[in-house]
């Protein structure tokens, strides 16, 4: 009976890539069954950088969400909702507003650091209030804990900060908001092609939707240890990026045996490479499948998003209700 509430949302703002199956999706089918999960598609969130560009935010969003599914997250478990459907939110995000210095706000270091990675114009007021925007997202359906990656820990504590002031101001006592924890997923980050983090903008990315053709290419084309140039050089394992994709894809004997001709130089990066991919694109092999049918039955994606999106509202509304009479509104 008593499940702990879990919540987290992604920005549905282009293609999910490996990194996002193996280190979120596959934890989130997991808290399925552990916990009363909700899984928010974050579109205002799209908006606070991508403002110019709606129809990519529109157009990602079901595709998105078909991927969740074909990786395994069950709507009849978890609860997919979408952000802007649920106006609750807003309010809320009004509400807090009045209780938030900007100074706390300025402090994330994602503020800063976008707006030198993105430039000046997403300089906005939204942009600004994007961690108290999550805040909300969490606060709405009183979840407890958030599964999210390490950049988003600041935010977590901004919204923690939010929740503590609003309960002292407000809450005469009685905790009306829930101060929401992170937990960190003990998955390294994956890397991409070139070595660096898997990332979209980095142009280094396996994307789930990718054909085995475009995997297969892309694998042969990634850096591996530089100092192994030719047949039967030596090399190092801990320092190969094909290396540290194999891990999630072949067990510990088959692991140890790569690495083992590695380090000798009787293994070739070219055999390895091409090894690998026959076996990512397997791995990969029943998500895409899966992919393909539900890109096919996007009305069913969508009676999905909306059925959890009711319920979502459901909870929301009580949830606005306690806050709004803690303010005697
Ligand atoms: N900011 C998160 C990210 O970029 C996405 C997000 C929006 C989120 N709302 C959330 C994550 C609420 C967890 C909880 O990854």
């Amino acid at each position: 009976m008593n499940t702990p509430r879990v919540m987290s949302g992604m920005r549905p703002t282009g293609d999910l890539h490996l990194g996002h199956l193996v280190g979120v999706l596959t934890q989130w089918v997991s808290y399925c069954d552990t916990s009363e999960a909700f899984f928010e598609i974050a579109d205002l969130h799209a908006y606070t950088t991508g403002f110019a560009d709606p129809k990519k935010i529109r157009d990602a969003r079901n595709e998105m969400v078909a991927v969740w599914l074909a990786a395994g997250v069950d709507p009849n478990k978890g609860t997919f909702f979408l952000q802007s459907a649920v106006p609750e939110i807003a309010e809320l995000y009004a509400l807090l507003s009045m209780i938030t210095p900007i100074s706390w706000l300025e402090r994330v270091p994602t503020f800063k650091s976008q707006i030198e990675e993105l430039g000046s114009e997403i300089s906005t007021l939204g942009f600004l209030g994007y961690p108290l925007l999550q805040l909300c997202d969490i606060a709405i359906v009183r979840a407890e804990s958030v599964p999210v990656g390490r950049d988003q820990v600041a935010h977590l504590e901004l919204g923690r900060e939010v929740v503590r002031r609003f309960n002292h101001l407000y809450g005469a006592g009685r905790e009306v908001l829930v101060e929401p924890k992170p937990t960190l997923s003990e998955f390294p980050d994956v890397p991409g092609t070139d070595g660096r983090k898997m990332s979209k903008s980095y142009d280094n990315a396996i994307l789930i939707s990718d054909d085995e053709e475009t995997t297969t290419k892309k694998i042969r084309g990634m850096v591996t240890d530089p100092l192994k140039i030719r047949k039967g050089d030596p090399g190092r394992p801990e320092v190969c990026p094909v290396f540290s994709l194999w891990k999630l894809v072949a067990a510990v004997p088959q692991l140890n045996e790569i690495a083992a001709g590695c380090r000798t130089g009787e293994l070739g990066c070219a055999p390895d490479k091409a090894a690998f991919a026959e076996a990512l694109n397997a791995y990969l092999s029943p998500v895409r499948d899966r992919l393909r049918i539900y890109r096919n039955d996007m009305g069913e994606v969508e009676r999905i998003i909306a059925k959890g999106t009711e319920r979502t509202r459901h909870i929301a509304a009580g949830v606005l209700r306690d806050v709004k009479s803690a303010m005697r509104l």
